[in-house]
This record gives C-alpha cells, sequence and structure tokens, in this order.
C-alpha cells in the first residue's frame, strides 16, 4: 500500500482506500458514520440515475447533498443514453462533485435489462464509448468507470475495454472482477485486477472481497493495484478503514450498541420515517453480522414499522445478541 496514495487527475486519494458505490447504503447519513470512525481516502455516491439527476438539489437531503468534510467524492452514475449522460454530468459538475463515474458494473435485472445500463452496456463498446465522450464533453472533472468482467472472464475483452477508456480518457477504472451473471458469494477473480494494471497507465481500483486489513494488504500486494475499494465489509464494519491504516478498535458488545445507535440516528436524522425504514433494515442486514444472533436480530429490524419501534428492538434484543 502506498503510504502517499495515488492520483486521480491531480486529486489525491491519500489513504488509497475507497468506499465502493452501494444502492441504498452509501447516502450521506452512512457515509457520515464511515467518517465518524476513519474515512477512507475517497467516498463514492450510491449509483444515480442520469436521467433523473438534473431534478436534483445539492442543497437538499436527498441524492446528491454531501458534506464539506468529505472530499474528495467520486458520484456514480448510470446511463444507457449518452444525452443522459451528458446532461447529468453537466448538472455534476455545477456542484461540489470531485469526480464523476460511469456504472459499468451493475448486474441487477432494473438497471441492465429493464434500462439497459451498467453490466449491459459490456456488450457494446461502441455505445460505451458514445456515452464517455458525451461525459467528458460537458465535463470540468475527472471521469471515471467501474467495470466488471463482462459476459465471460475474457482478457481479450478487457484489453480492448482498456483500449476505449485510454481513448476516451478516462481517468482511473475500477476493476469487481467477477462475471456479469455472478452472484457476491462466488469468489472474486483477483488476477484479473493485476491484468487490467498491466493494461491501463491511469490508476487502476481493485474491488471484491476485501474484510480485513490482510484481505487488503493482499490486493495490493497480488495484483499492484493503486486503490481498494470495500463495500459489504464497510456496511459491516464501519470502522473498517481505520483498522486498515492503523491497530483496530475493540468490538464489544457496548461498542457495536453504540455504534448501530449511531447509524440509526444519522440515518434518522436525516431521511423522513418510510425511506428511513428502508434504508436502516439494508443496512441491519450487514452489520447484524457482527453479532453471534445477529440474524434474529436484523429479523426484527425488518418487521418494525416506526423509529420508536427499531429502538425499543436495540434496547431489549441487542446485547443479548451479541
Ligand atoms: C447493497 C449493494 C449495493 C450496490 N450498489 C452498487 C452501485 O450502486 N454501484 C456499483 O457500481 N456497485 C454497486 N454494488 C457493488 C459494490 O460496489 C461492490 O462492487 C461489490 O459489493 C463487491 O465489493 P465487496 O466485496 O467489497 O462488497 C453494490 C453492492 C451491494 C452489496
Amino acid at each position: 500500500m502506498n503510504p502517499n496514495g495515488f492520483k486521480i487527475g491531480n486529486i489525491q486519494i491519500n489513504p488509497p482506500l475507497v468506499l465502493a458505490p452501494m444502492a441504498g447504503i452509501s447516502h450521506l447519513p452512512f457515509r457520515r458514520l464511515i467518517r465518524k470512525y476513519g474515512a477512507p481516502g475517497l467516498f463514492f455516491t450510491e449509483m444515480l440515475s442520469a436521467r433523473a439527476l438534473p431534478g436534483e438539489q445539492f442543497d437538499w437531503p436527498g441524492f446528491v447533498q454531501c458534506d464539506e468534510e468529505e472530499h474528495p467524492i467520486s458520484y456514480q452514475i448510470f446511463a444507457s443514453d449518452p444525452r443522459d449522460a451528458e446532461a447529468a454530468t453537466q448538472k455534476l459538475c455545477q456542484g461540489p462533485v470531485d469526480i464523476v463515474d460511469l456504472n459499468l458494473s451493475c448486474p441487477a435485472p432494473e438497471i441492465a435489462k429493464k434500462r439497459k445500463a451498467g453490466a449491459h452496456l459490456l456488450n457494446d463498446l461502441d455505445m460505451i464509448s458514445r456515452i464517455l465522450r458525451a461525459m467528458k464533453s460537458v465535463s470540468t472533472v475527472p471521469v471515471t468507470a467501474k467495470i466488471r468482467l463482462g459476459k465471460t472472464a475474457d482478457r481479450g475483452f478487457l484489453a480492448e475495454l482498456a483500449a476505449v477508456f485510454t481513448e476516451n480518457e478516462v481517468a482511473a477504472v475500477t476493476i469487481h472482477p467477477r462475471v456479469t451473471g455472478e452472484k457476491l458469494k462466488r469468489v472474486s477473480r483477483w488476477e484479473y485486477i493485476g491484468y487490467m494494471k498491466e493494461m491501463m497507465t491511469v490508476p487502476v481500483i481493485g474491488n471484491g472481497d476485501v474484510k480485513t486489513r490482510e484481505d487488503c494488504l493482499r490486493m495490493f500486494s497480488e495484483t499492484g493495484c493503486d486503490g481498494v475499494m470495500i463495500g459489504r465489509a464497510a456496511v459491516q464494519k464501519p470502522w473498517i478503514f481505520s483498522t486498515i491504516n492503523r491497530e483496530g478498535a475493540d468490538i464489544t458488545p457496548e461498542f457495536l450498541q453504540k455504534c448501530y445507535l449511531e447509524a440509526v440516528r444519522l440515518v434518522s436524522d436525516y431521511f423522513e420515517e418510510p425511506r428511513f425504514l428502508g434504508r436502516i433494515k439494508e443496512f441491519t442486514w450487514y452489520f447484524s453480522k457482527n453479532m453471534k444472533f445477529g440474524h434474529h436480530f436484523a429479523s426484527l429490524i425488518q418487521n418494525a414499522d416506526s423509529l420508536t419501534e427499531v429502538k425499543g428492538i436495540v434496547e431489549n434484543k441487542f446485547q443479548g445478541s451479541c
């Protein structure tokens, strides 16, 4: 791990650790929680619809607001039409945005099948080029991309994709080395991160299955990547970025309860109740993995109907679940 981090364009990323874009999770209150326990060198927002983005307000609670303290931050968009991508990039560049990232990795049917965006675009290199060109034509900040491997794990295809990125002056690439249809349970194929690094002259961020400091150091040394992106493990352990940098926190049941309550407070202060509940339930699936009887705790939270009920469950059941 390079102690000086790395650069995307002129932006210094230090430490070279990145919070993954995660729909329903990487919202502002979650990023605040992460900051409280130790920030990465770069935050990502959850993926944002390029079509809907021009209607968003930077100074209003929602999808695009960010804190002054969370720079650098990369805003990720998904798009299937170059005109939408251009309008979204233009809008983002009017706000406090450091990097705009194009999602070429999401295989979820609502994005890939229905909207022909995300990982679906890996079937059409020409469309990727057109979208990147549209984004670059209006962007005042670096434009990056996050990819999966495509339909199959194929070095030839990755080389073609790397050429498209180079031609369109993409400033960095994140690679999550699973083929499009693969579930997150299957082990990611880190050898393709190393291969992408050989192909690109700009920074490559590796992603997939980093759960501990040791995994992170191993990803750096085995692949030669410039940065490591962490997703699910950062939801389970919002303190993970600080434990990679230095000694870990003492994880007692009291510590876990305090962290969970802090998440509840941050999310409920920011989102109105129906949206608050959805967000805290999503967070709880991952966070409850820290607890011995976490599944039971998570099931109770999934059935909660209000903030008061969530707090009651934490008060009565949390300690017994650790
Ligand atoms: C709940 C959830 C939501 C996700 N949403 C996005 C997204 O919005 N954009 C994206 O590029 N990847 C998304 N991903 C994929 C992650 O960014 C990451 O590539 C994947 O989880 C593998 O990294 P990990 O093993 O560190 O979790 C999501 C993953 C999860 C679990």
